[in-house]
C-alpha cells in the first residue's frame, strides 16, 4: 500500500485506488470509533498546530485514542518555543524523536513540505496557508460516498471564498480522478479559484464552470459545498469588508435545490448558512464532521502500516 511510511502533504500525493482503500477503510472504521480498537496500541501522535482548529486537532486526537494509541502536542504556536524564534525544520526534527506520526497545520503555505524534509516520521498536512487541505478532503469524499452512494459522475457546487479555501483546492483537484464530475464554481469576482486549479480539473476531464449568483446554478447540484470567506488571509480589513456577507444559505434558496441535494461545509461557518437550515435533512455539515473521526483513523492506521 503506498501510503505506508509516507507522507500526506498535498491530496495529489495520492492516486484514486489509494483514496478508495482510504475510504472503504474508514468504512471499516466506523464501529472502532465508537467502541475503540487497540490497533495502534503504544504509538504516539504528535499533534503540531500553529494555526487555530477545532474539529481537525480533536478529531486527529479522538482518532489516535480510538486506535488505542496516544496524542501530544499543542494547539497555540505562542506556547512553544517558535515564540522564541525557534525554525521548524528545529522543531520538527524533535517532536519526530518524540512521537511516531505528526499532523501539522500552519499559516504558511509550503510548511507541511518543510516539515516533511525535516522528519523521518509521516507527516499528515492538516492545513497550510490557503494552499491545501487533504484529510479534509478525504473526509469530505467519505461523506460524498456516503450521503449519495456515489462521487463519479456527481454535480458539485463550491462556493464561498475559492480563493483562499484550502479545503476546496484539495476537493477540486481530488475530484479530478473520478469521471463525470461537473463542478460550479460560486463566488465573488475577487475570491474566483485560482486558475490553475480550474485548468488542472479541465485537463482531466471535469466540466468546471465559474459563476456569481447561487440562484444560477443551484436547481442542477447534487451537491453544494460552502466556505467561509477566510478574513485571516487578506491584506487587510477593507478588503475583507468588500467580499463579507455575500452568500447566505437560507431556506428559500434551499426551497431550490433539488429534494436529494446535500449541503455540506467545513465548518466553522461564520454568516453563510443561515441556522435555520440545520433543520433541513439535506444539511449534513455535522454528520461530514463527525467523519473526521474514522477517516482520520483510517489514513493513521494505513500511513503506520497497521491495516494493508
Ligand atoms: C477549515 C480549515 O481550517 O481550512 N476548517 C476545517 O479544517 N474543518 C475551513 C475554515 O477554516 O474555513
Amino acid at each position: 500500500m503506498a501510503l505506508n511510511g509516507q507522507d500526506l502533504i498535498s491530496i495529489e500525493d495520492l492516486s484514486r485506488d489509494d483514496i478508495n482503500k482510504v475510504l472503504s477503510v474508514s468504512q471499516n472504521m466506523i464501529s472502532a470509533a465508537k467502541n475503540g480498537s487497540k490497533l495502534c496500541e503504544g504509538k504516539i501522535l504528535a499533534n503540531l498546530f500553529f494555526e487555530p482548529s477545532t474539529r481537525t486537532r480533536l478529531s486527529f486526537e479522538s482518532a489516535m485514542y480510538r486506535l488505542g494509541g496516544n496524542a501530544i502536542g499543542f494547539a497555540d504556536a505562542g506556547v512553544t518555543s517558535a515564540k522564541k524564534g525557534e525554525v521548524l525544520s528545529d522543531t520538527i526534527q524533535v517532536a519526530s524523536s518524540y512521537s511516531d506520526i505528526i499532523a501539522i497545520r500552519h499559516p504558511s503555505e509550503g510548511a507541511a513540505r518543510v516539515a516533511a524534509e525535516a522528519s523521518d516520521i509521516p507527516i499528515i498536512n492538516a492545513g497550510d496557508g490557503g494552499h491545501q487541505h487533504p484529510t479534509q478532503t478525504l473526509l469530505d469524499l467519505f461523506t460524498l460516498a456516503k450521503e449519495k452512494g456515489k462521487i463519479d459522475g456527481l454535480s458539485i457546487g463550491l462556493f464561498g471564498d475559492l480563493k483562499y479555501g484550502r479545503t476546496v483546492h484539495s476537493l477540486a483537484c481530488a475530484l479530478s480522478l473520478f469521471s463525470g464530475v461537473k463542478i460550479y464554481c460560486i463566488s465573488p469576482e475577487q475570491l474566483k479559484m485560482p486558475p490553475h486549479i480550474i485548468n488542472r480539473a479541465s485537463e482531466c476531464g471535469v466540466s468546471i464552470s465559474e459563476h456569481g449568483d447561487i440562484s444560477e446554478v443551484i436547481s442542477k447540484l447534487d451537491v453544494l459545498y460552502g466556505t467561509r470567506i477566510q478574513k485571516e488571509r487578506f491584506g487587510s480589513e477593507k478588503e475583507y469588508h468588500d467580499v463579507k456577507g455575500g452568500y447566505a444559505i437560507d431556506r428559500k434558496i434551499m426551497s431550490q435545490a433539488k429534494k436529494d441535494m446535500i449541503l455540506m461545509h467545513p465548518l466553522p461557518r461564520i454568516d453563510e448558512i443561515a441556522y435555520e437550515v440545520d433543520y433541513d435533512p439535506r444539511a449534513v455539515y455535522f454528520k461530514q464532521a463527525a467523519y473526521g473521526v474514522p477517516v482520520r483513523m483510517a489514513l493513521i492506521a494505513l500511513m503506520l502500516g497497521k491495516v494493508k
